[in-house]
């Protein structure tokens, strides 16, 4: 089934790894998911502590969602606008986020935050850390859909170089270990449309939050 996909593992760096093409095998059922999701949690736009609002959009599935406000970044059980908790993370994307991890090398990842983003054609994302977690031994899995994005992946320094990775509809790039605090971000996206998700990017992010 998986090789049917074209499948591949290639590593950026130390305890850095690109799968191509890993989440296509359940793709439907992976999209049905998150649109179930974000239909009972929205996408909202969330404003950094320095008063700007983000490019992208954002909700999360999971006991913990990452939010952003004038206050600052960290995890939250509720939706900033709704009040309710998170929607349940379906089984489907909690284990896609396993598999993938197991497959970079780290064994029970046990994700308790998938927080989505969405790009439409122009959204960025400046280089960053994930940081705003307890345990960095736990792994972060990214899955992309949709629009393909060029993925900027560097060291544990800010001004490290930066490598530049294609990101296409299905990829997931797992980072952790030696790679955990690697500045990452996505450089803007291009117009054109994707056969399942239109004229947008979505990236889903697990992680152990809490
Ligand atoms: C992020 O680092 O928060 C997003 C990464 C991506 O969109 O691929
Ligand atoms: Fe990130």
């Amino acid at each position: 089934m998986h090789d049917f996909f074209n499948e591949s593992i290639l590593q950026i760096t130390q305890d850095a790894f690109l799968l191509t093409g890993y989440a296509l095998p359940e793709m439907t059922t992976i999209w049905q998911d998150v649109q179930s999701v974000i239909s009972q949690a929205p996408l909202c736009n969330m404003q950094t502590p320095g008063g700007h609002y983000m490019s992208v959009q954002t909700a999360s599935c999971g006991e913990l969602g990452w939010v952003s406000d004038r206050k600052g970044y960290r995890y939250s059980p509720i939706h900033p606008l709704t009040g309710q908790a998170w929607p349940t993370m379906p089984d489907s994307l909690r284990q896609l986020a396993q598999s993938a991890a197991g497959k970079a090398g780290f064994a029970d990842f046990n994700p308790d935050s998938c927080l989505i983003n969405q790009y439409m054609v122009g959204a960025r994302m400046g280089l960053h850390q994930d940081k705003d977690e307890h345990d960095f031994t736990q792994p972060i899995v990214s899955v992309s859909l949709g629009l393909p994005a060029t993925f900027l992946f560097g060291g544990t320094r800010r001004n490290d170089k930066t490598i530049k990775i294609p990101l296409h509809h299905g990829d997931v790039v797992v980072w952790g270990g030696a790679s955990r605090l690697s500045y990452h971000g996505v450089s803007s996206i291009k117009s054109g449309d994707n056969a399942l998700l239109g004229m947008r990017r979505i990236n889903l992010t697990f992680r152990k939050a809490g």
